[in-house]
């Protein structure tokens, strides 16, 4: 395979203004690749930035990284990888910056398959990579991605339809519905999207919650077939002196797992994601034993798409399910290596976007190739549906047997 000729950075906007970085690599053919940021970040995930922001990482790319991928093989993923990982010398990613790691490695296997002249999904994932994921959409939101929004982060849609098309439609049609019905519960009140393009209002999290499993129902009317609501709680960012702190109550670990029960009970939650503090595996577990035969448990700040922590939480049975972020862990070896823990232990995979987001698609080919479960990357705004549209063409490909 070519080698790496020559390679540049700089640093751009993400979706929340916030300064991100971009890669670009000749091998010979120009490939570039973005990293986008998070707000509710894991206590375990890589740092995206070192101290000094976007700017360092550019110095230190300019300085040193950039000329030493000179000449590297494309092929060399793995050792690629771990070159990043020495020449770090940190845990974290904390010195060069998760993010620099994440463009880098991208990049270089958007190059291997540029090289290759396969789409990256096939690339990647091979013949066997034919299933189309699940889009996960945010269309009601709070938490850290909004101001006066729900406790709750996320309230999503999960549109399960016999294509990605028809699911990446319906779950706009929620969003759409969602308008409507809270213009209607709140006339002449502003309406404002939060930092994933999901609708923020003053709802209580139930209410939230209803609203959302009835406009499901409506909508699965229409189109004939599933749209079930789902949670992505992010319960760390509410957990504080051993309570779940909602605008109404304060709940104990083992009174948030028999809430989450009855939510899931009386309206038909498809999957919860976060539900519980990122250290709490018991909470998790306990979740699980009680519902998790018929609802997805996703694990995403309690993971941080760590095999490490994964492994643990598979062995106690916390959750049966994981989100991954490939900024979390820093390079696409270690994010595969992940993916493949979880699909030997039988637990699903959900790829997703951060909340600060670009116009990269890349983890729309990662998660086909992953043979994920769902992709969770919004419904609405450009930097989302670079990913959703994305996933349309790839379906469209995979039709014409390409
Ligand atoms: P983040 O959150 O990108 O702001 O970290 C998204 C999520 O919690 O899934
Ligand atoms: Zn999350």
């Amino acid at each position: 395979m070519p080698v790496i000729e020559r390679a540049s950075i700089r640093r751009i906007l993400d979706s929340r203004g916030n300064a991100t970085i971009e890669v670009d690599l000749f091998a010979p053919v120009r490939v570039r690749v973005p990293a986008p940021s998070g707000a509710s970040t894991g206590a375990h995930e890589a740092q995206a930035f070192p101290k000094g922001g976007a700017d360092e990482s550019v110095r230190i790319f300019k300085e040193e990284l950039g000329p030493a991928l000179k000449g590297r093989d494309v092929a060399d993923q793995e050792g690629l990888d771990r070159w990043l990982r020495e020449a770090d010398g940190t845990p974290n990613f904390s010195r060069i910056g998760g993010n620099l790691a994440t463009a880098i490695s991208l990049a270089n296997a958007r190059a291997a398959a540029a090289a290759a002249g396969q789409p990256l999904y096939r690339f990647l994932g091979g013949r066997s990579a034919k299933k189309m994921p699940f889009p996960f959409g945010n269309v009601i939101g709070g938490g850290r991605h909004a101001v006066g929004g729900t406790t709750v982060q996320e309230y999503l849609v999960v549109s399960q339809g016999p294509t990605v098309a028809g699911n990446v439609f319906a779950n706009a049609r929620v969003h759409h519905l969602l308008k409507d019905a809270l213009s209607k519960k709140f006339p002449g009140e502003p309406l404002g999207r939060g930092d994933e393009g999901a609708w923020v209002a003053k709802l209580g999290d139930e209410e939230a919650l209803a609203l959302l499993a009835d406009t499901c129902r409506a909508a699965e009317k229409e189109v004939g077939f599933p749209v079930r609501p789902a949670m992505d709680l992010a319960a760390s960012e509410f957990f504080r002196d051993g309570k779940y702190h909602y605008k109404d109550r304060a709940l104990t670990p083992g009174e948030q797992v028999d809430f989450l029960v009855r939510l899931a009970k009386d309206h038909g939650v498809y999957a919860y994601e976060d539900p519980l503090d990122e250290e709490d595996f018991e909470g998790f577990a306990a979740l699980t034993k009680a519902i998790g035969k018929k609802v997805v448990i996703i694990g995403d700040d309690i993971y941080c798409t760590n095999a490490e922590r994964l492994r643990k939480g598979i062995s106690g049975g916390s959750g049966n399910a994981i989100l991954i972020k490939p900024n979390q862990i820093g390079t696409l070896t270690e994010t595969r290596a992940t993916v493949e823990t979880a699909r030997k232990a039988g637990w699903a995979t959900v790829v997703s976007h951060r909340s600060g987001e670009t116009t990269d698609d890349t983890i729309a080919h990662l998660a086909v190739a992953f043979g994920s479960l769902g992709i969770k990357t919004g419904t609405v705004g450009g930097e989302r549906t670079a990913k959703l549209n994305e996933l349309i063409r790839i379906e469209e490909e995979l039709h014409e047997g390409t």
